[in-house]
């Protein structure tokens, strides 16, 4: 059966490697349309020294994140991981607590507000968290990177993640997007897989929060907010 799946994938999708996204479907597995708990051979939770949450990632990615973590451990540095996959319905409650609340009276035009949550936070359906090969850590304040402990943990992650696979995302120096994100890593050798199979998204797949009909052209919008990242990234 597995073969027959891993078949499938390499004909229809043109991905060989990756049968755990024919296996949840490909459009929700893009979408975190599924919970990783139905998916225990590929996913597992960030132990409780890493993260008093409950927080699951592709076990690849767990695997290099404890290499790193052990490296950085014996400079006195402790990767706390503050995210990792993220629901669709997850993402929703993110997403509509800002459009419905906290960001309601700030910004009451519909529109405006839209683009003032979208700096930090993706809309449901179009989150990297939804892959589980994307983690946010240390803080979520990007004040906090810039001076003492913070600081130096950062240059740290800068001089190293990478030899471990984790890049960051929403890098200095990109035009569009997000703002950029300090705390937000990805594990280059599985996402750069996934994010070429992104285009195969079409609007009706995302859509269903509050807000949404302000996506005009859902090209324009995944141009700047999928594909405008840390430039290593893309194929
Ligand atoms: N903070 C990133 C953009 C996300 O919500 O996926
Ligand atoms: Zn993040």
């Amino acid at each position: 059966m597995r073969f027959f799946l891993f078949l499938m994938c390499f004909l229809f999708f043109g991905f060989a490697e990756d049968d755990l996204l024919a296996r949840i479907g490909l459009n929700k597995y893009l979408t975190g349309k599924y919970e990783p708990k139905d998916y225990v051979e590929d996913f597992a939770m960030v132990p409780p020294k890493y993260s008093s949450k409950t927080i699951y990632l592709r076990k690849e990615v767990l695997k290099a994140f404890f290499k790193m973590a052990d490296e950085a451990e014996k400079k006195g540095i402790h990767l706390n991981v503050l995210s990792g996959f993220r629901s669709y319905r997850y993402q929703k409650t993110i997403w509509e607590n800002k459009y419905d609340r906290t960001f309601l009276k700030k910004f009451p035009d519909e529109k405006t507000r839209f683009y003032e949550i979208l700096k930090y936070s993706a809309a449901p359906g179009i989150s990297r968290h939804h892959w589980g090969t994307d983690l946010d850590i240390l803080s979520l304040d990007g004040t906090y990177f810039l001076h003492g402990k913070g600081r130096r943990e950062k240059q740290w992650l800068d001089e190293n993640a990478s030899k471990y696979g984790f890049y960051l995302v929403y890098s200095p120096g990109r035009k569009s997007g997000y703002n950029n994100e300090a705390w937000h890593y990805t594990y280059k050798p599985l996402s750069e897989e996934i994010l070429p199979l992104v285009r195969r998204l079409k609007k009706e797949d995302v859509l269903g929060f509050h807000g949404d009909e302000n996506i005009k052209d859902f090209n324009d919008f995944m141009e700047a907010y999928m594909f405008d990242i840390n430039p290593v990234l893309l194929r």
